[in-house]
């Protein structure tokens, strides 16, 4: 019923000569992919990137939006910025950006409003802490940031809403949520949705994870019910291994 969706986040990597040689790669290796497919460069490589992948199946996301139209935001970058070079997508609330760049559930929840509103989609990132996961705090702390990041938002506008649970303790150390894990805390996190808006939306919102999701575990994680894709990090700097688990 929900459609899955497989994006690469690319993080702080690629020139935009890299970026193109790696997109060229990954449109053959991914054209008759199943699931919607977006690749997240960085700012730079945006419109190099958009202009190799016009006409094909992959879909273009920036990795983070500023929440005003315009203005006095050195170093930030506007919705309407990032759809003139062809965004449909952006991640909001990375926790890298949370980590280390200050970024807040308040913040999250103002970046998450422009970009929907501006016509993106917004692949809103939450998840746990190890120290939360060993404490058991997860399920709060999930559905927290969730009704956070959506604050305001209407029904109608969680249909450009993607979440994607990532405990962080599984981004970038080869660390893997169990599937049952996985699916049990994306289950909470629908479960926080449908407080707010009810079943019936709640069900319709795809909730990706992510956190060391590569081709040797893709299969497992997507044959859970609650999971609808991955967001990838190291797993999506290389064609082939892209590549796999799009086409898990
Ligand atoms: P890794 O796949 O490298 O663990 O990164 C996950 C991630 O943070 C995607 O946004």
């Amino acid at each position: 019923m929900r459609k899955p969706i497989i994006a690469g986040n690319w993080k702080m990597n690629k020139t935009p000569a890299e970026a193109v040689e790696l997109v060229k790669g990954l449109i053959p290796l991914v054209k008759d992919a199943k699931c919607d497919v977006v690749v997240c460069p960085t700012a730079v490589c945006l419109p190099a990137v958009a202009e190799v992948i016009k006409g094909t199946n992959i879909k273009l996301g920036a990795q983070n939006v500023h929440f005003a139209e315009k203005g006095a935001y050195t170093g930030e970058l506007s919705a309407d910025m990032l759809k003139a070079v062809g965004c449909e997508y952006v991640i909001v609330g990375h926790s890298e950006r949370r980590q280390y760049f200050g970024e807040t559930d308040k913040t999250v929840n103002l970046r998450a409003t422009a970009a929907v509103k501006a016509g993106l989609t917004a692949i809103i990132c939450v998840g746990e802490m190890k120290d939360e996961r060993v404490d058991g705090y997860t399920d709060i702390i999930v559905a927290y940031q969730t009704k956070m990041a959506l604050k305001g938002l209407t029904a109608e506008e969680l249909n450009h809403v993607v979440i994607a649970y990532e405990p962080v303790w599984a981004i970038g150390t080869g660390l893997t949520a169990t599937d049952e894990q996985a699916n049990e805390t994306i289950g909470v996190i629908r479960k926080a949705i449908a407080e707010v808006y009810g079943d019936d939306v709640a069900q319709k919102v795809r909730i990706q994870y992510g956190g060391s999701m590569k081709g040797s575990n893709v299969k497992g994680l997507m044959a859970q019910p609650e999971i609808d894709g991955g967001l990838i990090g190291g797993a999506s700097l290389k064609a082939e291994d892209f590549a796999q688990v799009v086409n898990f």
